[in-house]
Order: C-alpha cells, then structure tokens, then sequence
C-alpha cells in the first residue's frame, strides 16, 4: 500500500513511518516541521526507495491537492497536530487553526481526491486521536468506544472537535474513515517536553524532577513501537467508520511512574543514585484530568492486539535509549519553550 502520513516527523507519526516501511509499505510523510519535528526520527528509513517526504502545512489546501495528485496514496493516516497540553493552556490558537481547520482543510481535499479516483472501498482516512476527548475519570471505570465526549483543555478540545469532523465525513459523503483514540505514549524520540523524557533527562543531568501537583493522575502508558503497530493493524483490518482506543493496560500514577524511571536510573547511572532525591513537587496544571484508562476490549476481540509490552520493559527500553542517544536529543533542548515550565498562565 501506498500511505500519506501527516506529523510523520514527530514522535507517534515517526514510528508509524518506520514501522509501514518495515511492513513493505510505500510511505509519503507530510510534515510541516513544527518545533516539535525531528527528520533524525526517520533517518532510519530516510534512504529507502519506499520513503518520501513532503513538507507541507495541512492548513495549505492547494499544497494537500499537489501532494495528493502527485503521490496517489491507498491511504491517509492523520496525526499531524500540536500535541502538548501545556502549550495549549498558553497559546490555544495554533491549536484551533492546525487541528480543527487543518483536520477539516484535509478532509476536504481526501474527498475530492477520494471522488477523482471513483470513490474506491479499499480507500482509509485514518484520523489518529486521543483518549483526552472523554475527559476525566474518577477512580474507576474506563472509556470505551461509546463513551460521551467530554474534552477539558483547549488540546483536548481541538482533538474532539476533530473526531468529530471525520464522523461527519464518513457520515455525510461516505468518506471510508477509521478513528483511533489511545492513552498516554512513551517511547523513543519521545520531544523533550513531555513527562517520560524530561524525568529521564533531568535525572541524567541531576536537575529537579518536577511532578505536577501531588503527583496523582493516572495514565494508562501506551509504548509508541506497540501504538505504530496497532495503529497499522487497524487500517488493514478496521471496520469502516468505527473507532478503537488504544491502550497499553498499564495503569500508573504519574508519582509511581517517575520513581520507576528513577529506579532504572539507579540501575543505569549508579554513581548519582538514588535519583527519587532530585522529584519536586510544582504547582498543578490547571484542569489537570485525574485519571484516564482505556477499555481494550474492541481492539483485542474484533482486531485481536494487544501490547507487547509492561510498563517495566517499556520504560527499561525507554531509558537505555535515551543514555545512548544524546546526538538526538540534545540539539532539541535548544528549541522555543522546551525545559520551561509552560500552561501556568490562566
Ligand atoms: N503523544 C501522545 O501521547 C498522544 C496520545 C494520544 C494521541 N496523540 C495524537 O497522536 C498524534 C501524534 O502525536 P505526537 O505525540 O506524535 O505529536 P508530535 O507533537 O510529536 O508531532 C506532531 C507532528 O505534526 C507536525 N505538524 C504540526 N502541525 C502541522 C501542520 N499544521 N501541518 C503539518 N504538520 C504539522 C509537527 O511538525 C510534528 O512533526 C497527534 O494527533 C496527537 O493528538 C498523541
């Protein structure tokens, strides 16, 4: 098959790249190379004949048509978006525009394209989402596919708003679409700014290790190599205008979470253990959800995946790949905003 990958420059969008390349695929990645995109994520693949690469904004409806008309994809797989909630607490604007109107801007031009080539069954618009648009859980329950939407920051809203758009695709103009909602992912290349990679690299460094609030949210983590692989399982096997969430069945609070990390830096760097001495407590982020958990049951009995692996050898693998690979990650620590304390300004 031949895939267009939007945001296959950035963390998840990069292992779906490696993995469909892997897998025998041709792959086109649509990239606008955000602060938040690395082409080193795909320097792997950079070189096969089965890889190109287009960098493109999805809100340029004339650049998607080229793009589209050039490469003729058997499928769209969208997770080109701004992702870090935090950023979206200050600065909600980017948000709305690339993902709501960006969504929209490429549904668009997937339906005119969709038509152009006799609207084939075999066609997939696969918009990638997040389990953040069912809101906050108490201390039980989990989402699944019929969950009510029940977004809470301006990220999670923007991604709402865009689940819904490609419902409405598929509803109104029969535009062959699959959605997938997952939890939190961890992984390598994981952007310097998010929670797994800052605990890492602050410990590395010997610097505070900040936790929101007391430490309590629950994720349920998702590690990326196992997400790409579900992600590929779906729009092979997904059932036509159906969503999946996607989860790693790894519950954890953010707390226990770091002091895994650092007991695996411990292990790893033992001259600067114990590491948990370094974890600061800091003001909590505003609407901070209390807990997310993913019900699986779709994915595994209607599609039959499942995550490879814990959370344990998730996170071992995660930060072994960080100490051996600074070449990749310390020019990013150079990028606008990353190693500030962001979403605080309300
Ligand atoms: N990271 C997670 O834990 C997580 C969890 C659930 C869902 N998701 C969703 O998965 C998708 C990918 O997330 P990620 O963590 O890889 O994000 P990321 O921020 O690492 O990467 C996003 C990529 O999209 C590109 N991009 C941004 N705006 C663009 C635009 N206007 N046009 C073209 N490209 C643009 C960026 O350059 C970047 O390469 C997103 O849709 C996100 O909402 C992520």
């Amino acid at each position: 098959m031949k895939l267009l990958v939007t945001g296959g420059a950035g963390f998840i969008g990069s292992a779906v790249v490696r993995h469909a390349i892997a897998a025998g695929h041709e792959v086109v990645n649509l990239d606008a190379l955000t602060y938040a995109a690395c082409l080193a994520n795909v320097e792997q693949v950079a070189t096969s004949p089965l890889y190109h690469f287009e960098q493109a904004d999805i809100r340029d409806r004339a650049q998607l048509d080229r793009i589209l008309d050039t490469h003729a994809p058997d499928a769209i797989m969208h997770l080109a978006a701004e992702s870090h909630v935090d950023r979206s607490i200050d600065g909600p604007g980017d948000f709305i525009e690339t993902n709501i109107t960006g969504t929209y801007n490429l549904l668009k031009a997937a339906r005119v394209y969709w038509v152009a080539q006799g609207r084939p069954e075999t066609f997939r618009f696969h918009h990638i989402s997040t389990d953040e648009v069912f809101g906050s859980l108490g201390e039980t329950g989990q989402f699944t596919e019929t969950t009510p939407y029940d977004p809470r920051s301006p990220y999670s809203a923007s991604k709402a708003a865009s689940d819904h758009l490609v419902r409405a695709w598929h509803e109104t103009y029969a535009l062959p679409v699959v959605l997938t909602n997952c939890s939190n992912n961890y992984g390598p290349y994981h952007f310097p700014e998010k929670l797994v990679p800052v605990v890492i690299l602050n410990a590395l460094h010997g610097n505070p290790i900040p936790i929101y609030g007391k430490g309590e949210n629950v994720r349920d983590w998702l590690y990326v190599e196992d997400h790409a692989d579900a992600l590929l399982r779906v729009l092979a096997q997904g059932e036509i205008g159906q969503s999946y969430n996607i989860g790693g069945e790894n519950e954890a609070t953010n707390i226990d979470l770091v002091r895994m990390i650092c007991a695996l830096m411990d292990e790893m760097r033992p001259d600067a253990a114990p590491h948990d001495q370094l974890i600061t407590f800091v003001q909590d982020r505003p609407g901070h959800d209390l807990r997310y958990a993913i019900d699986p049951t779709r994915i595994s009995t209607e599609l039959g995946w499942r995550p490879s692996v814990t959370l344990e050898e998730g996170l071992r693998r995660t930060v072994a790949w960080y100490l051996e690979n600074e070449a990749w990650w310390r020019p990013l620590l150079e990028r606008q905003g990353v190693g500030q304390r962001l979403g605080t300004s309300v």
